[in-house]
């Protein structure tokens, strides 16, 4: 079940963070310490001894960005991320917002599967938004429609 992390979970999540992404990509224990620190953000975790799964959220009026979402390798495919962005959608939708936006990059075939199965659609491409010829696809969704028939609750806080 989705819960709320909170700024002790920082040395846990950048341990995860180098579980799920290349050196290049990895965010440090201050950066995820930042995000745990800020009002208006959400960073929801599934544990189960140590975290297995996290993802980011920042809401602002009616749009929540998703920032980021990492599975462990040894816990995907069991529905952890799409769990936990329906928990960060319902507690955005709380607070007023009507889309969820993200940018992912256009070769990362699981988390754009992930999205698309969600109901995101590709609304923009930011090209080199990476590095030379890794573009960016800007996604959205509609709050509504992910989080339509969902009763999660101990996200919410
Ligand atoms: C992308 C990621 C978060 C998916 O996590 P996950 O918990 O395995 O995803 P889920 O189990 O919730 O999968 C939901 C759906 O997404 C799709 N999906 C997930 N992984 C997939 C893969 N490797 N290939 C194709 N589709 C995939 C499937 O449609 C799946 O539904 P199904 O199992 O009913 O077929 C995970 O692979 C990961 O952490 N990747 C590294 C970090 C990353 O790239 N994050 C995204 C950018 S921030």
């Amino acid at each position: 079940m989705p819960e709320r992390a909170t700024v002790a979970d920082a040395d846990q999540l950048a341990e995860l963070d180098r579980a799920c992404f290349a050196p290049g990509e990895r965010w440090s224990a201050q950066l995820w310490r930042d995000e745990l620190e800020v009002a208006d953000r959400l960073v929801v975790v599934q544990r189960d001894r140590d975290l297995m799964a996290a993802a980011t959220f920042a809401v602002a009026f009616e749009i929540v960005d998703l920032h980021r979402v990492l599975v462990r390798p040894t816990h995907r495919g069991l529905g952890l991320a799409r769990q936990l962005i329906t928990a960060g959608a319902l507690w955005a939708g709380d607070r007023g917002a009507e889309r969820m936006l993200l940018e992912v990059r256009h070769d990362n075939t699981a988390a754009l599967t992930l999205y698309e199965l969600l109901g995101f659609t590709t609304i923009d491409t930011r090209r080199d938004y990476y590095g030379t010829g890794l573009h960016a696809h800007v996604m959205q969704c509609d709050l509504r429609g992910m989080t339509r028939g969902t009763n999660q609750g101990d996200h919410r806080g």
